[in-house]
């Protein structure tokens, strides 16, 4: 069975990766959870989809198993629902023998893996990831957590599961606009791991069938096992772990200024990493031979985001200016080559402002495709 490991030592766990693999849900469940109830929580579109195949793999019985659906969206990844699932996991008489699965996308997987980490101080759990976005990113490496209404994730805790089992089947009726979120991920890790995934990436471009298995599976291996590698050198996200957040600056300023909700993240994540490669290059003029390629690529792939309206002033407003130093308080991870990503927190507002005009002037000759 493929598979790839998370490892962490005495926590450490396995991510499996494959078309049809969900079939060995009940074998996983088995090693840890043989005799306890399990508690499986969806996204409710999920569910509706592809409750009957989950529940066929899960292979309990009735008394062990307990079901329950989730609205789909940010909004879930609240507190308020938190809460709820406490209320009812403690009306069960859950203890810390019983067993947390999660299907569904990143809300779910972190909104309940928060739940699992917090209740009765830990309770074992995994992921059925069900997104593009969750298989390559969201589900990997034990982030869990709920948005406050000063931000979001501001409330969360590192809690690693049992195991992952990505089964990329299921991304058969992910809707085109999730695929593209999974992809700003995906160009993401093109960027930081150099040549191993671009080719990938590329390929599967050019194909233009989103959902082919095939080259979905190579591409969410290749992700999982660069980001399996930085988890088990940086756990709590102190050190090399925070190249993950390559284009995110950019990329939740840019969310934000589009208004609420008008971008997705991942879309947002294509227009945040080409701004992010426009930014090295403004800082270091002699790098930019060396990206060429995944420049084209990046250019490509803004035309899969919708256009939106974006205003540069209004991008520069939403990030947090340190007015003294004239610089960016959040650090910012650049190239200095493809495949040699840095952390900084001295980027010149100037430079800043040129990258994100750059990338504006690409993306609004293009971009629409899936408005
Ligand atoms: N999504 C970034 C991380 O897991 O660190």
């Amino acid at each position: 069975m493929p598979q790839i490991e998370v490892k962490l030592k005495d926590r450490a766990y396995p991510v499996i990766i494959g078309g049809g693999q969900i079939k060995h849900l009940a074998a996983f469940l088995k090693k840890h959870a043989p005799d306890s109830r399990v508690f499986v929580f969806y996204d409710a579109r999920f569910y509706a989809l592809h409750r009957p195949t989950v529940k066929r793999a899960l292979k309990l019985p009735r008394a062990r198993l307990f079901e329950l659906a989730l609205p789909p969206g940010e909004k879930t990844k609240s507190l308020t629902h938190a809460k709820k699932i406490y209320d009812i996991l403690l009306g069960e008489k859950i203890t810390r023998s019983d067993f947390i699965l999660a299907c569904g996308g990143g809300v779910i997987c972190d909104l309940v893996g928060y739940v699992a980490a917090t209740l009765l101080r830990g309770i074992p759990w995994a992921t059925v990831p069900t997104t593009l976005l969750a298989m390559v990113d969201a589900a990997i490496g034990g982030k869990t957590g709920v948005n406050h209404g000063r931000g979001k994730n501001l409330i969360g805790a590192f809690w690693q599961p049992k195991f992952v089992l990505c089964d990329p089947r299921f991304l058969n009726t992910l809707p085109p606009r999730q695929m593209v979120c999974g992809l700003g991920e995906i160009v993401k890790y093109a960027g930081l791991t150099g040549y191993k995934i671009l080719p990938q990436l590329k390929k599967y471009l050019e194909k233009s069938d989103f959902y082919n298995e095939r080259m979905l599976t190579r591409m969410i291996e290749s992700n999982v096992a660069y980001k399996a590698g930085l988890v088990a050198e940086d756990e709590r996200d102190e050190g090399k772990r925070r190249f993950l957040n390559f284009g995110h600056t950019f990329a939740h300023a840019i969310e934000n200024a589009a208004g609420y909700g008008r971008l997705l993240h991942g879309e947002a994540v294509i227009l945040g990493v080409a701004t992010a490669v426009e930014a090295g290059i403004l800082r270091k003029p002699e790098s930019e031979r060396y990206f060429k390629e995944y420049s084209a690529l990046i250019n490509d792939m803004m035309n899969l985001a919708p256009r939106r309206r974006l205003e540069l002033d209004k991008i520069m407003t939403a990030m947090a200016w340190d007015k003294k130093r004239n610089t960016q308080r959040a650090r910012f991870v650049l190239l200095s080559r493809l495949g040699k990503p840095f952390i900084t927190d001295d980027l010149d507002k100037n430079i800043v402002k040129k990258a994100l005009s750059k990338m504006l002037s690409k993306y609004q000759t293009g971009g629409g495709q899936y408005a």
